[in-house]
């Protein structure tokens, strides 16, 4: 058996050291936490090495019925351009149903995804480092509440109920903006290995989302990161001026001719690339 007829199997969380290894070894960061995450809200598949550890693996998120999020493809690089990355989009895009699909897209994933039958809708600049701004408006920490996730499932246009679950839960900081006593914008800051990640921030407008980016930067120890969508220029021009460095520019890729659901003005920065 050739490693082309290796089976697709669903990964469990103690596969996870060897997804790690997998990412390593393609020189992205362990991120131990936000592997642990995907893991309990996805599907996890992989394609063994016959020789240790894994070929391949990848990671489907069914966000309600409507939308889902392939991440994680990593093919180890003995094994590259024979065909392992696309079968395991095949495999994760069917087990997607009739969801819409999409993913962040590397510079190395991209030709492959356009391939397969993304189409880029958007994109996300990552940025680094300490951040130091003014909040323009009020924001204020809750633990959870239903009228965030009602502003979740509008602007996503998706029942995303089981990621909030994790990510209200996982998150230090949970910061919602009112207006006229209903939440018009939330964002959450989650401790990752040496950083705090920010992510999503989902707001009515530009100052609402720079105040709840300031507000949880405010109150965190160390640099932060945060990818906000490149549709704001604005916004990154604030992040910069802020102390942020911007990275990498990951395009927003979708499965076919679908568009996003909900409502993309509202979405100034996805939870993790990972997620949406
Ligand atoms: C991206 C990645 C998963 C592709 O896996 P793979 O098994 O090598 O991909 P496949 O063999 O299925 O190739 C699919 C198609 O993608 C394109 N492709 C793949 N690698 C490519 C490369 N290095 N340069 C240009 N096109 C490439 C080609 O069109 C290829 O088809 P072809 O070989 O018939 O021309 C793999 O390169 C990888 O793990 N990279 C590091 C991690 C990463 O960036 N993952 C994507 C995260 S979004």
């Amino acid at each position: 058996m050739t490693i082309l007829d290796s089976p697709i199997r669903r990964l469990d969380v103690v596969d996870l050291p060897e997804c790690l290894d997998l990412a390593v070894s393609r020189d992205w960061a362990r991120a131990e936490r936000q592997w642990r995450m995907l893991f309990e809200v996805g599907e996890a598949y992989g394609i063994e090495d016959p020789s240790g550890g894994l070929a391949a693996c990848g990671i489907l998120t069914n966000l309600g019925d409507g939308l889902a999020a392939i991440s994680m493809v990593v093919v180890a690089e003995r094994f590259g351009r024979q065909g392992l990355g696309q079968r395991i989009m095949r495999h994760t895009i069917e087990r997607a149903g009739q969801r819409t699909v999409l993913l962040h897209a590397s510079t190395l994933g991209r030709p492959m995804y356009e391939k397969l039958g993304f189409r880029h809708v958007s994109s996300a600049t990552n940025f680094f480092g300490y951040f130091d701004a003014a909040a323009p408006l009020t924001t204020k920490q809750v633990d959870d509440s239903p009228g965030l996730r009602r502003l979740d499932a509008e602007v996503t246009g998706s029942e995303r109920g089981a990621l909030l679950d994790v990510l209200l839960r996982e998150a230090e900081q949970v910061r919602i903006v009112e207006t006229g006593g209903k939440v018009t914008g939330y964002a959450t800051g989650t401790r990752h290995e040496n950083l705090t990640h920010i992510g999503p921030v989902i707001a009515a407008d530009e100052p609402s989302a720079r105040a709840l980016i300031a507000d949880i930067a405010a109150a965190v120890e160390g640099p932060v990161r945060i990818e906000i969508d490149t549709r704001n220029p604005d916004l990154l021009e604030w992040a910069e001026k802020g102390g942020l460095a911007p990275g990498v520019v990951a395009p927003c890729m979708v499965f076919g001719d679908r568009e996003l659901p909900g409502d993309v003005a509202r979405r100034y920065a996805p939870v993790l690339r990972a997620l949406g």
